[in-house]
């Protein structure tokens, strides 16, 4: 995976970023020696089980045994790939990547012709736009009008009309001196049968523009019953349905309204903007991405869901729900009456209408939906809210909110509070945050040698005992032998844990490198060394013992005496 980078890049970057700064952004931490202590952001937790190793930059839970590099956590937490991670912390250390070199069968895109698709596209746009007012866009004109847009709106967002013919783009843009190859590589002209056309024809035409102002693509809207009803640009070096958004371009002047509202579509974010709202965008033709939902975070604080008020747009809103929640940004929904999208909505109710929506915190919303194909008039239907509605409790974290909701459950249904607690699983002393847990110490569930092979690795690690005491071989498990024979030679666990792309087998390493408690003075240290060292010597002896003993018992009677006698054998011939 990481091919292209060397280790020596890669380890650079790990010593410029420092974990536990990277770390306290997303969890306060408490420094204790040379370990940084907090709640894991992994797992669910109270008391801190979760720790930032200063000098070997390594993290590790406890609790839940995730742990690795720099890289392993932000890949972790933001759920980014690693390249993506890599590109993220050496911005942050101000490095600069190595060059991209070509993978063999992949297209080299220069950034010369990158620079020339953001112009092709450009005019293009204008282009569409100009076309408007002429007779060829006549009927696009008439249907901006139709759905309630005005001159300004239309030039405030640039929309356009495609010409009907098979290649009016396309020559338009061969007269500006740009090549067919490089418009057909920015989805602006397709070939079929080795002719080239116009990807767009006959379209409304809505121009995806990037925060700093960049045409990246289109979205055509048919205008009769034509099918696709929308078609957008394909997968470009410029355009990534997965990683943009709609109306970026005017979100980005819009931070200070300290919220975005995410749409489904073009029309909806032209509409709502049209009314006066404000931080108004939408996915790109596709359901969100989590790489959306990051990128939102860095224009708002907050986002409102408003999807359109049928059931498909129900159920995106409860799946956009998780994906903020898993990116740790607040959302809430608004739930548009029955079958109404945002552009009907407004048009009706205008943008006081639009103001004075709910918008339901993302757990009122979920016990919402969780009625919907319920029958709250029998006891069965509301056994059953309410045990769905338990579910969706167990994952709220502050003990105010939870209380709201519970409130309300209890006057729904009519159940005890203390039974819907119980069926929660929040215990009353759990939910008054009073009992403080250690962290669990993760030998009560090892066996002895398991036991012996981590603490020996983890004191070795430490600096603790001498590499002398100890050989590869003393280890029995595999993971536990290599890594062994890594610090043995004097090497550090970070770059071992780097290069461990395996999350199971990475969590293994962190697990024997993270053992406690360890004794604190190298004296001590030497003694429980010496005693695992016992105890494995002890344990490959018996499994050695074991070994011969069932050998001796699976021979005949026959094959012992055979035995037995080339041993006499032996021993005359080397007493004459
Ligand atoms: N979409 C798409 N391809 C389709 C249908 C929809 O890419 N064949 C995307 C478009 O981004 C569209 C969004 O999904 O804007 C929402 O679809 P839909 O609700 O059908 O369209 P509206 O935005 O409501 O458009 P209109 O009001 O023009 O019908
Ligand atoms: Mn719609």
């Amino acid at each position: 995976m990481s091919g292209r980078l060397s280790d020596a890049w890669l380890e650079e970057l790990r010593s410029r970023v420092s974990l536990e700064e990277v770390v306290s952004e997303y969890v306060p931490l408490k420094q204790k020696g040379r370990r940084f202590w907090g709640c894991c952001p992994f797992h669910n937790e109270k008391t801190p089980s979760f720790s930032v190793d200063s000098e070997s930059q390594l993290y590790y839970c406890f609790g839940c045994h995730k742990g690795g590099t720099v890289i392993n956590f932000v890949m972790d937490l933001e759920r980014m790939e690693f390249m993506d991670a890599v590109r993220f912390l050496a911005e942050r250390a101000h490095m600069e990547l190595p060059e991209r070199t070509a993978q063999p069968g992949e297209a080299r895109v220069t950034r010369d012709e990158r620079e020339q698709m953001y112009e092709a596209n450009r005019l293009a746009a204008r282009y569409f736009h100009s076309l408007l007012w002429t007779d060829e866009g006549a009927d696009a004109l008439n249907y901006l009008y139709g759905r309630g847009l005005n001159d300004s709106d239309i030039r405030r967002f640039g929309l356009g009309a495609s010409p009907k013919g098979w290649d009016g783009l396309l020559r338009h843009l061969e007269d500006q001196g740009f090549e067919p190859g490089l418009l057909e590589k920015a989805g602006l002209v397709v070939r079929r049968e080795d002719r080239l056309y116009d990807m767009f024809r006959g379209r409304v035409m809505f121009p995806i523009i990037s925060a700093q102002g960049r045409v990246l693509g289109f979205g055509g809207r048919a205008m009769g019953e034509a099918q696709p009803k929308y078609l957008n640009t394909a997968e470009t070096p410029v355009f990534n349905k997965r990683l943009g958004l709609y109306a970026l371009n005017f979100a980005q002047k819009e931070r200070s309204v300290g919220r975005l509202v995410l749409v489904e579509g073009y029309m909806d974010t032209v509409s709502l903007r049209k009314h006066g709202v404000q931080g108004v965008v939408a996915t790109l033709g596709t359901a969100l991405t989590e790489e959306q939902a990051r990128l939102m975070k860095r224009y708002a604080p907050e986002v409102w869901i408003s999807y359109d008020g049928d059931a498909a747009g129900q159920k995106a809103a409860l799946r956009a729900l998780d994906i903020f929640d898993r990116q740790g940004i607040p959302a809430k929904v608004i739930d548009y009456p029955a079958g109404m999208d945002p552009d009907d909505f407004i048009k009706a109710r205008g943008l006081g209408g639009f103001e004075a929506l709910v918008k339901l915190d993302s757990t009122s919303y979920r016990m919402l939906r969780a009625k919907d194909d319920l029958d709250l008039a029998t006891q069965d239907g509301m056994t059953q809210y309410a045990l769905r509605c338990c579910a969706i409790l167990k994952q709220v974290k502050s003990p105010v909110e939870m209380e709201n909701h519970l409130r309300q459950l209890v006057n729904e249904t009519g159940y005890d509070r203390e039974i819907l607690l119980r069926q929660i699983g929040v215990s009353p002393a759990q939910s008054t945050g009073a009992v403080a847990r250690r962290p669990r110490r993760n030998q009560s569930e090892l066996t002895g040698v398991e036991k012996a092979e981590q603490e020996l690795i983890s004191m070795l690690a430490a600096g603790l005992i001498p590499a002398e005491l100890l050989k590869p071989e003393d280890f029995t498990n595999d993971d536990h032998q290599r890594l062994a024979e890594w610090l043995i030679a004097g090497n550090a666990a970070g770059a071992y844990i780097s290069g461990i792309e395996d999350d199971a087998e990475r969590a293994r390493a962190m697990r024997a490198l993270n053992f406690a408690p360890l004794p604190e003075e190298r004296e001590k240290a030497l003694e429980v060394a010496q005693e695992d060292l016992r105890t494995l010597r002890d344990t490959r002896r018996r499994q050695r013992q074991n070994e011969y003993k069932q050998k001796v018992d699976a021979l005949s009677q026959e094959e012992k005496l055979a035995i037995l006698r080339q041993i006499d054998a032996a021993n005359r011939e080397s007493e004459s």
